[in-house]
């Protein structure tokens, strides 16, 4: 019996149409990336492909753009570029779940698609929410098609967990080494610090405890969220979302952060051992709890969240007043190159350029307008020269520059309360700009570093121009809408 009634239903289509209403009249309505269909998004979930089909699920509050009790939206594509919005695919219908359905993934084998995901549960009374008043159970869901249920229990209740860790312990992830299954879990310790667990299964019905794949350290925050762990070109990376990190100078600027750690594991003993240090994976305003998965072509493909909850309202969201708030990213294969993890946008959206603009420019001195515009559009900059204190503005008041090895980004009104991010970069070689009505990603020198960033420019404010001193090749395209109305 599930806990939502035929009301339920009926109520929230009819505010999920009010809230269509005023998503088709904003014109911060994103035209290439995947938004919710009404209300709030957050992390992506579950990402696969199966038979051909790439699916997709997220967080998705359908009645309420500010949040509130999560269910998993899903959307389907045949070319990672054009997507479907699906029925709702998960709701929180169980008492293990009532409070929401929160994140996780999907593990493809055979002929169907296992599901794990964390019921959230907050019980009401007088609890901090952090030692009591909270379950969170890892649940198991089996698909034959991506869209309807066979199966769906808790695997891992909430009283099982070990008891070192507070009421914490979500976001599974799962991988297959050595025909065994493993689930790795994000959690907060009871001493406040994070780290992710192990859990094994032969057969991914019943799961034992197995360890931990990653410690707690000094300076890695209080909880780990949205882990992840894959295999990738000879060497092994452990992704996840800490919260708490302390701020460095070009390093770890949102109240959150997203990176990982390439080492080597000990297939035998499932043992990771780091090869270097913590790397954030965007150094923007707005990106945190990513998730990849491997396409049926072998590629390791990445989404994140372009967004941050409890930004302390130091920056907001407009669209929240037009009936929706927050995006993905735009999906980003992932390579580890000479060591390095690389992330490029996919080349399936090349298949929505337009019209092409080529110049090549010596820039030299104040404001040169070069006859570029760029709203829904890509631009790719080459610098064969540039000197310090080069600056792109593009946009209402979006400024990049580059000073002595640091890019910078910096929004004025436009980026509703963003203000200066930076990072470390050494050389300025090419710069890649996917532009979409209310969001910039900004791809630094071929895929090494990326900064995503939602910005909120007037309609029509939409100018490039150039200050400073470089040689520049510049291809730019407009870019088809793959939305439909
Ligand atoms: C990350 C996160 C996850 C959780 C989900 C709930 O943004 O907090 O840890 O499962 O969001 O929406």
């Amino acid at each position: 019996m599930s806990l939502l009634t035929k009301a339920y239903w009926e109520g929230l289509k009819n505010k999920q149409r009010k809230l269509k209403e005023k998503i088709q009249k904003d014109h911060w309505r994103l035209h290439y990336h995947q938004m919710p269909a009404t209300g709030w998004l957050n992390d992506p979930n579950g990402a696969c492909q199966f038979k051909g089909t790439y699916h997709l699920y997220h967080q998705y509050v359908p009645e309420n753009p500010e949040g509130g009790i999560p269910h998993w939206a899903h959307k389907t594509s045949k070319d990672m570029v054009h997507f479907t919005e699906e029925e709702i695919f998960l709701s929180p219908e169980h008492s293990y779940e009532k409070d929401g359905v929160y994140s996780g993934s999907a593990f493809v084998k055979d002929d169907e698609i296992h599901y794990f995901y964390t019921g959230n549960v907050k019980n009401s009374g007088g609890y901090d929410y952090i030692f009591n008043g909270r379950e969170q159970n890892t649940v198991h869901a089996v698909s034959k098609d991506g869209f309807s249920l066979e199966l769906q229990e808790v695997v891992i209740k909430h009283e099982d967990y070990p008891k070192e860790y507070t009421d914490h312990i979500r976001d599974p992830k799962i991988f297959a080494k050595n025909g065994l299954y493993y689930m790795v879990l994000g959690a907060r310790r009871k001493d406040h610090y994070g780290e992710l667990l192990l859990y094994r299964s032969k057969d991914l019905y019943t799961w034992e405890f197995h360890g931990i794949l990653l410690e707690k350290k000094e300076d890695m925050g209080y909880m780990w969220e949205c882990p992840d762990f894959f295999d990738l070109n000879g060497k092994s990376v452990v992704l996840f979302s800490p919260q708490g990190l302390n701020k460095k100078l070009h390093q770890f600027q949102n109240v959150y952060q997203t990176g990982f750690y390439i080492g080597e594991t000990d297939w035998d003993k499932i043992e990771f051992q780091p090869e270097a240090s913590f790397k954030e994976l965007d150094y923007g305003f707005d990106f945190y709890a990513p998730q990849t998965f491997e396409d049926e072509s072998g590629r390791r493909i990445l989404w994140g969240w372009m967004g941050l909850g409890d930004t302390n309202a130091e920056y907001v969201n407009p669209t929240v007043n037009h009936g929706w708030q927050h995006a993905l990213t735009l999906p980003r294969e992932l390579t580890i190159e000479q060591g390095c993890l690389k992330q490029r946008p996919l080349p399936e959206y090349q298949m929505i350029r337009k019209e092409e603009n080529r110049i090549e420019a010596n820039i030299s001195g104040e404001y040169r307008n070069v006859e570029l515009t760029c709203e829904v559009s890509e631009l790719l900059i080459y610098f064969d020269e540039v000197e310090d204190g080069f600056e792109i503005h593009l946009r209402q008041d979006t400024v990049i520059r580059y000073d002595k090895g640091i890019l910078s980004i910096t929004h004025g009104v436009s980026g509703a309360g963003r203000s200066f991010r930076t990072v470390k970069i050494d050389k300025l070689e090419q710069l890649h700009i996917f532009s979409d009505t209310s969001s910039l990603e900004i791809f630094i020198n071929d895929g090494d570093y990326v900064m995503s960033s939602r910005v909120y420019p007037d309609k029509g404010k939409n100018q490039v121009r150039f200050r400073g001193h470089a040689q520049l090749r510049v291809n730019k395209w407009e870019i088809a809408k793959t939305v439909i109305d």
